[in-house]
């Protein structure tokens, strides 16, 4: 707070109920919420306090990791174009990238690949855990309970400021996220667990665990094996979203990392987060004929169901993943044969584009629209399309998890309320209400 008329990089405010002025510090387009504090009708009040449901507008860190430009629809990792990253990069250099801040020289990047490789192995009492779930448990739900199992088989992880613990930890859990993800799909379909083949790339192995039956060795077709890694990287990390909060602020308790890893991909299994690529594969299902597409429509804007894979917080345009995964979906396609639900994918996004309702909303399809046709005709079941882009997002996670430790300012989350409860009241006695 300055005196008034001192700066030019100041906010004033006046406040009406006293005539008082303020001026209030503006440091990167922003004011401090703090700041309004002292903004009191009374010397006893509290003081003003910021609104702000579901986090609108408010920034709840500083961060170098991603950058997201929603109205112009560009997606930025440490500054370097989500295009190029998905064109040049594999999902490990990606993921020492948003680790590290740096892509990683040739030498940087084996060694990551070996810590990383060297860690897909998981505690045999991992699969009894998993035996333990019910025969149809959906894997998301397993992948959830088994990263959270991981904490107690790894105690010294408690040991969140120091920098050796923190990078065993992005090792295992990055290495083992495909582990337990295909642990869950083999449970759920009765199939043996394959153990990870430290010969395969990251995208082969876990294509390995998941599809490998009797053959020696698993020998993935190499389009869909690059295919799955770039889906890794469009979903390796995208700033302050409900699950990168979610590893945050549960985070910031200083609980072990792998509850909060396991806290952030409960958020992700939501429909409205993670789960939508779920959802839009049902919803497509549900409308099952192109005929039925304008019909469906017309629900949508009655206000009768959303249209899943539409939409985003952040986004007003075109989300630049979808039009990469757009592009994929074409060469994928190529080796897999046409998914038939594309057809009616495309006629919906054609309508939805042109359609008032959507234009001025500016609804336009995200990352989970086509992600899901892409997944499916990989052979991935529709209840695993969550724990998949769990597996990119986990370096996402990490990434802001040790930036908010690292961050002098940040404290236990621990957001403020509006109370507008009852004021004080006696208790009656039980045969007096
Ligand atoms: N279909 C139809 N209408 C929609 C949709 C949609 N998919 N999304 C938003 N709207 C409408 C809302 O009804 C609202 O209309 P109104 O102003 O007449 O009330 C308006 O657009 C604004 O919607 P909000 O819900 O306020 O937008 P918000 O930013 O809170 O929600 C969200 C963003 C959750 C992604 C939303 O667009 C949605 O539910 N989309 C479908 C689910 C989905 O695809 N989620 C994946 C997001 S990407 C990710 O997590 C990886």
């Amino acid at each position: 707070m300055h005196a008034s008329g001192t700066s030019t990089n100041t906010l004033t405010i006046v406040d009406n109920r006293t005539g008082k002025k303020y001026d209030i510090a503006v440091e990167n387009d922003t004011i401090r919420a703090i700041d309004l504090r002292q903004i009191k009708v009374n010397p006893d009040d509290f003081g003003m306090m910021s609104y702000d449901p579901a986090f609108m507008n408010t920034a709840s860190c500083k961060s170098t990791i991603t950058f997201i430009d929603g109205d112009k629809g560009i997606l930025r990792y440490r500054g370097y174009p989500i295009e190029q990253l998905a064109e040049k990069c594999s999902y490990l250099e990606v993921a020492y990238l948003i680790l590290r801040g740096e892509l990683p020289n040739k030498q940087q990047l084996e060694e990551w690949t070996q810590l990383i490789t060297t860690h897909t192995f998981v505690h045999e009492n991992i699969k009894k855990i998993m035996d333990g779930f019910h025969y149809d448990a959906h894997p998301m739900g397993m992948f959830v309970s088994t990263l959270a199992a991981l904490s107690t088989f790894y105690p010294t992880a408690k040991r969140i400021q120091d920098p050796a613990e923190r990078d065993l930890t992005f090792f295992r859990l990055i290495g083992k996220a495909p582990t337990l993800a295909a642990f869950a799909y083999r449970r759920s379909v009765g199939m043996p667990y394959v153990h990870p083949d430290n010969e395969l790339s990251y995208a082969g192995n876990f294509l390995s665990m998941m599809f490998k039956v009797a053959e020696p060795t698993y020998a993935p077709h190499p389009v869909l094996e690059r295919a799955l890694d770039v889906l890794f990287i469009l979903h390796a990390d995208h700033e302050q979203n409900c699950s990168a909060n979610a590893m945050r602020g549960v985070g910031s308790s200083h609980v072990d990392p792998y509850s909060a890893a396991a806290a952030a991909a409960a958020a992700l299994y939501g429909p409205l987060h993670g789960g939508a690529n779920e959802a839009v594969l049902r919803m497509l299902d549900e409308i099952g004929t192109m005929e039925k597409v304008p019909a469906f429509i017309k629900e949508v804007k009655e206000g009768k169901g959303r249209l899943m894979g539409f939409g985003h917080r952040v986004y007003k345009n075109y989300d630049p993943r979808a039009s990469i995964i757009k592009k994929l979906a074409d060469q994928v396609f190529e080796v897999t044969g046409r998914n038939p639900k594309l057809e009616i994918a495309l006629e919906l996004e054609r309508i939805a584009l042109q359609d008032d309702y959507f234009v001025k909303r500016k609804l336009y399809p995200n990352v989970d629209f086509y992600s899901g046709l892409i997944y499916q005709a990989m052979r991935f079941p529709v209840d695993m399309f969550p724990v998949l882009f769990a597996i990119g997002r986990m370096s996402g996670w990490l990434a802001q998890w040790q930036e908010m430790l690292q961050d002098s300012e940040q404290k236990i989350a621990r957001p403020r309320q509006v109370y507008l409860g009852s004021g004080n009241r006696d208790v009656p006695m039980l045969s007096k209400r």
